[in-house]
């Protein structure tokens, strides 16, 4: 598990939570934030960067909850090193180099997974499901609006920080 900012520790929850995972490296680059997770996950090694977790042999996948503009390079590391990933919107900050990746997943016969979370809301799934059959008729226009104001980032803006939420429930519907 690399990256246990703010959102970083809801990953780990589940994957603590999977009886099928384990969770063999906890991964930051603050040794604060290292340190407050270790306690619930006392076998795990400590590293502070994630080259360090892609030199690593005996693990299969990484979950990457690390800053945005960092995701592109530590993804394409990540699968060059024969990992599955899964990684936090936005993928990367270009199309360009999304598509790049997806290209490098395939080639690596590696999963490449976007933690497109709203996929996975019930609400988001229900809409989905009237809309296969039929309920609700074609949509003609869906509109977006966020409201409140949320978390001020300094490294993307709201575009990329909120509009993958919305471009991926309604490429779902
Ligand atoms: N799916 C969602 O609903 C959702 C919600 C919030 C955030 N996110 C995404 O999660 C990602 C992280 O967001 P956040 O709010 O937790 O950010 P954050 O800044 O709170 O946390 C990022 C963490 O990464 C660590 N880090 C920075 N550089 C690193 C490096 N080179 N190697 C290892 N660790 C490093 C930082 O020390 C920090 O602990 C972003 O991509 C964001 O878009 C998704």
């Amino acid at each position: 598990m690399c990256g246990l900012g703010q959102w970083g520790p809801n990953l780990l929850r589940n994957l603590r939570e999977n009886p099928d995972c384990e969770v063999a490296v906890l991964c930051d680059a603050d040794s604060t934030r290292l340190k407050e997770f270790a306690e619930f996950h006392p076998d795990a090694d400590l590293v502070s960067s994630v080259e360090e977790v892609a030199a690593r042999t005996d693990i299969e996948a990484v979950v990457l909850a690390t800053p945005a503009g960092l995701h592109g390079a530590q993804v394409a590391l990540l699968l060059n090193s024969g990992k599955d990933v899964l990684v936090e919107k936005p993928l990367a900050l270009t199309v360009q180099e999304s598509r790049s990746l997806v290209e490098l997943a395939r080639s690596r016969s590696r999963v490449l997974m976007v933690g497109h979370t709203f996929l996975f809301n019930p609400a988001v799934r229900q809409v989905r499901s009237e809309i296969e059959k039929g309920t609700l008729g074609t949509p003609k226009l869906i509109l977006a609006q966020r409201l409140s104001l949320g978390r001020i980032r300094g490294d993307v803006n709201a575009l990329w920080n909120l509009a993958p939420h919305d471009i991926s429930i309604l490429l779902a519907w």
